[in-house]
C-alpha cells in the first residue's frame, strides 16, 4: 500500500515567486523566511516521496466567481501554470497522476463528499510556491495530485468539513495498491488580511497556538466557525484551512520535524511547518 511519509505546510505570497526569479533569498527582507526552508529538503532528500497531494485555494486562475467548487480534486496528466497577473513567471507545466487522482476521487464519492473532478486544471501561486520552496532545483521531481478548497467565496467549508476531508485524503492515499511514498502539503495562511478597514491585520499569538495545535490536538481550531476564523486570522488567513486538511491527512500522531514563522512576508505571517507519522 502506498505510505504517507509526512506533511508539510507553507504561506504562498505571489511576491516569493518574484524574489526566487530575482535571486533575492539572502537579501535581508527575505533571509528569515527562505532559510527555514533549508532542513526540510533535507528531510526530503531522506524520504524521497514520489508524488505530492497538495491542499490548496485557487485565487481566481482556474475558478472565478461564476463557478466556484467547494472542493475540486485535479485527474489530470499534467497541470499548467499561468499568468496571474503579478508579473511573477510562468512555470512549465506540473506532472500529474491521474491513476492516484481517480482513486482518491472514487474513495471520496465512496463516502460522500460531492466533490468537483478536473481533467484539466490551471495552477497558481498557492499551488507551484511550496512545490518551488519545498524542490527548488530544477524541474519539480514529484508527480502531482493538486485538491482544491475554496477560501475565496463565501460560503466556505467549516474547519470541521475540511478536517473531514483532509482525514479521507489521507485513508485514501493509504488505501491505495502502490508501493509510491506520498507527501501531503498544505498551502496558505497564517494570518492574514489584503483588505478592507483590517488590511494588514496579523494575529501571531493565534497563529503559534494553531501551528501547535496541529502536533498535540489537530481538532483545536474546529471549535470555530469560518466567521470566527476571519476574525481570528483574518479574511484570507482562512487559508490556514489547508493546513488543517493535511495535517488530517497524516495518519495518527505526528512528530514536528521542523517550522518557522516569520512576520511579514508581504502582508502576511508567514508559517511553516514539516510533521511526520510517529512511527
Ligand atoms: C498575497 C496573496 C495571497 O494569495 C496570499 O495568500 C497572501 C498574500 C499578496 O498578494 O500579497
Ligand atoms: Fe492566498
Amino acid at each position: 500500500m502506498a505510505r504517507i511519509v509526512g506533511g508539510l505546510t507553507t504561506s504562498h505570497v505571489p511576491a516569493i515567486g518574484g524574489a526566487i526569479a530575482k535571486g533575492r533569498q539572502q537579501e535581508p527582507y527575505w533571509k528569515p523566511f527562505f532559510d527555514g526552508f533549508v532542513p526540510v529538503r533535507a528531510w526530503l532528500a531522506e524520504h524521497k516521496p514520489d508524488i505530492a497531494v497538495v491542499f490548496y485555494n485557487d485565487h481566481g486562475l482556474n475558478f472565478f466567481l461564476d463557478k466556484m467548487p467547494t472542493f475540486a480534486v485535479g485527474a489530470a496528466p499534467q497541470y499548467r501554470n499561468a499568468d496571474e497577473g503579478w508579473g511573477i513567471p510562468t512555470l512549465p507545466p506540473f506532472r500529474g497522476h491521474p491513476q492516484l487522482s481517480w482513486h482518491i476521487i472514487n474513495r471520496l464519492v465512496e463516502r460522500e463528499f460531492d466533490i468537483t473532478t478536473c481533467q484539466e486544471m490551471l495552477v497558481d501561486h498557492a499551488f507551484t510556491l511550496p512545490l518551488k520552496l519545498f524542490w527548488p532545483e530544477g524541474a519539480c521531481p514529484v508527480a502531482t495530485v493538486p485538491v482544491c478548497i475554496n477560501t475565496v467565496q463565501f460560503p466556505l467549508p467549516s474547519a470541521k468539513r475540511c478536517m473531514a476531508l483532509g482525514r479521507a485524503v489521507g485513508e485514501a492515499i493509504a488505501s491505495w495498491d502502490s508501493d509510491s511514498k506520498v507527501v501531503v502539503i498544505g498551502s496558505g495562511g497564517l494570518s492574514h488580511q489584503l483588505d478592507g478597514e483590517r488590511a494588514g491585520f496579523i494575529n501571531k499569538p493565534f497563529d503559534l497556538k494553531f501551528m501547535d495545535s496541529l502536533v498535540s490536538e489537530p481538532d483545536w481550531v474546529t471549535r470555530y466557525s469560518i466567521h470566527e476564523l476571519v476574525e481570528q486570522a483574518g479574511t484570507q488567513g482562512v487559508e490556514l484551512l489547508m493546513w488543517l486538511a493535511a495535517r488530517a491527512a497524516v495518519p495518527g500522531p505526528v512528530r514536528r520535524v521542523h517550522g518557522n514563522y516569520h512576520i511579514p512576508i508581504s502582508n502576511t505571517a508567514a508559517g511553516m511547518l514539516a510533521l511526520e507519522p510517529v512511527a
